[in-house]
């Protein structure tokens, strides 16, 4: 069909098993104490998750309530941006400056309309944070880097440094943001064009009625339990990429571009810690194209890439055999999990899909198609919607609350860092280039580290 997206090599794979020392010839005896210790992690993970499901199914949620979250709800602080100058900060990355480090409350930064043109980076020491605007009427941060752009030391800036808004912190909260990567579009196959708008690295967040706007890469669902709901995600070439476990529901998707879009590249893999729990669950969203060009459901990043589909209306664009399995050499057995279930319009003929997809059976697709797939019972709260509650920055409001008086906690256990170690971001292309980036994600660890 023309476009065999498959690359010749496991690139990704191989520098990451080169960085991982666990993995080296050298240390065989480290290996399996890491991979004895993988596997216990992964046991323990898949005890907990199991015995949360198995609660949800009985219909006993109360004892899965996230008490350090229901505390920082309790305690709750506003402060007003308007890039106009009518709040107490012109920009979104004073405003957060001023967060106390190890904040224990949630703060609310209150976005006026207009358009934020910044690089925000949101710290892991500073949780609880919400960006609140009106859907109607958006806060809109915006910025153009790409991964070739030069940074501060002449060298290219890579996939996560071209960042325009960079969420490391958990308990995120968005409401009516769009986030923006306007760069201009990479042509297929030149290397450096990946130009993220939004990438989300802290765990337990939640996107309402925001626009992730973009082309190649755009939204990097990097790690972490996310919830995206009723949101705008554009892009071109696996725009929805990175090993977050995810639920994307009644979002719309809509690829841009006159070649080939490529909507999901799920990275997850049993080489990265952790990432096994990964997948991007999509339910009742819209999947269309803008520029004509072909639309793949997704390619895999990982030997055991995972995305799911339900009640998914599918346009014309949407290729039959509508997955590939990209660098991954025996997709039908490496442990990839693409799977649909219900989903409607032209593109969404399961009789023509690539053998070792999944037609879904009730039972299979149940366990993906609810916020139960993110642990959503315990974290996931209604969209702060209404009037924002009034600055507590000003000197009426309760002093107690401003930030400026408290003094900063000590950061508590949920929001240590635990760097990635995959080193490479999706390819570039449709193009058998295998663009990678050429960055190193060590780089980026660096500056992640506390
Ligand atoms: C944000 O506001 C601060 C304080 O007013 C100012 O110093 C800074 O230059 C602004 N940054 C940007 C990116 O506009
Ligand atoms: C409320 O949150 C602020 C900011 O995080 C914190 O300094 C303060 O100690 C919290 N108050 C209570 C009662 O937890
Ligand atoms: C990025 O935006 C800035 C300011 O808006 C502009 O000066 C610059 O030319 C843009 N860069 C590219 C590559 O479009
Ligand atoms: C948020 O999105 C939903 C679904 O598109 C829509 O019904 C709702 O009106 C939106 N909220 C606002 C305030 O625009
Ligand atoms: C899909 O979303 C629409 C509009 O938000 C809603 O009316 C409908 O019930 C949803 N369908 C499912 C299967 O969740
Ligand atoms: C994040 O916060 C920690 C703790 O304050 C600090 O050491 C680190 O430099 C911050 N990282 C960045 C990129 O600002």
């Amino acid at each position: 069909m023309g476009c065999n997206m498959a690359l010749p090599l496991l690139l990704s794979m191989a520098v990451l098993a080169s960085q991982r020392h666990t993995l080296t010839a050298a240390a065989p005896a480290a290996a399996a104490g890491a991979f004895g210790s993988w596997v216990t992690d992964n046991q323990k993970d898949f005890a907990i998750n199991q015995a949360l499901y198995a609660k949800k199914a009985v219909g006993n949620t109360g004892d899965t309530i996230d008490e350090r979250l229901a505390k920082a709800e309790a305690n709750k602080t506003t402060y007003i941006v308007d890039p106009k100058g009518g709040g107490d900060y012109t920009n979104i990355t004073a405003a957060i400056a001023d967060i106390p480090e190890g904040n224990t409350g949630r703060v609310i930064l209150d976005l006026k309309p207009g358009v934020y043109r910044e690089k925000v980076f949101l710290n892991l020491s500073k949780p609880y944070v919400t960006f609140k605007a009106d859907p109607l009427n958006p806060a809109i941060i915006a910025w153009n880097d790409t991964a070739a752009t030069p940074g501060k030391d002449g060298k290219p800036v890579g996939t996560v440094g071209s960042t325009t808004c960079a969420i490391e912190s958990d308990y995120f909260v968005a409401y009516g943001v769009v986030f923006k990567n306007d760069a201009p579009l990479a042509k297929p196959g030149a290397k450096g064009g990946q130009a993220v708008a939004l990438r989300v690295f802290g765990t337990k967040a939640a996107f309402y009625n925001c626009t992730i706007d973009g082309g190649q890469d755009t939204l990097y669902d990097h790690k972490g339990l996310h919830y995206f709901k009723d949101c705008i995600i554009r892009g071109s070439v696996d725009f929805i990429f990175g090993f977050g476990r995810s639920f994307y529901e009644g979002c719309d998707i809509i690829s841009i571009v006159k070649e080939v879009a490529v909507l999901t590249a799920q990275q997850r893999t049993k080489t990265i810690e952790g990432a096994i729990e990964s997948g991007f669950s999509f339910k009742n969203c819209s999947i269309r194209g803008e520029g004509g060009g072909q639309i793949f459901l997704g390619r895999a990043w990982g030997d055991s890439s995972r995305v799911v589909y339900a009640y998914t209306e599918m346009s014309k664009e949407v290729v039959p055999v509508g997955w590939d399995g990209w660098n991954i050499k025996q997709p039908e057995s490496s442990g990839i999990y693409y799977g649909e279930f219900k989903c409607s319009g032209p593109g969404s003929d399961a009789r023509k899909r690539i053998g070792w997809a999944l037609d879904l059976t009730e039972s299979q697709a149940k366990p993906f198609i609810g916020t139960h797939y993110v642990f959503g019972d315990s974290w996931i709260r209604p969209p702060p919607t209404g009037s924002s509650p009034p600055s507590s920055k000003k000197p009426s409001s309760s002093a107690a609350a401003s930030p400026a008086d408290s003094p900063a906690e000590s950061p508590s256990s949920s929001f240590e860092a635990s760097s990635p170690e995959s080193s490479e971001a999706p390819a570039s292309s449709k193009a058998s280039s295998p663009a990678k980036s050429s960055e190193s994600y060590s780089k980026d660890k660096k500056k992640k580290e506390l």
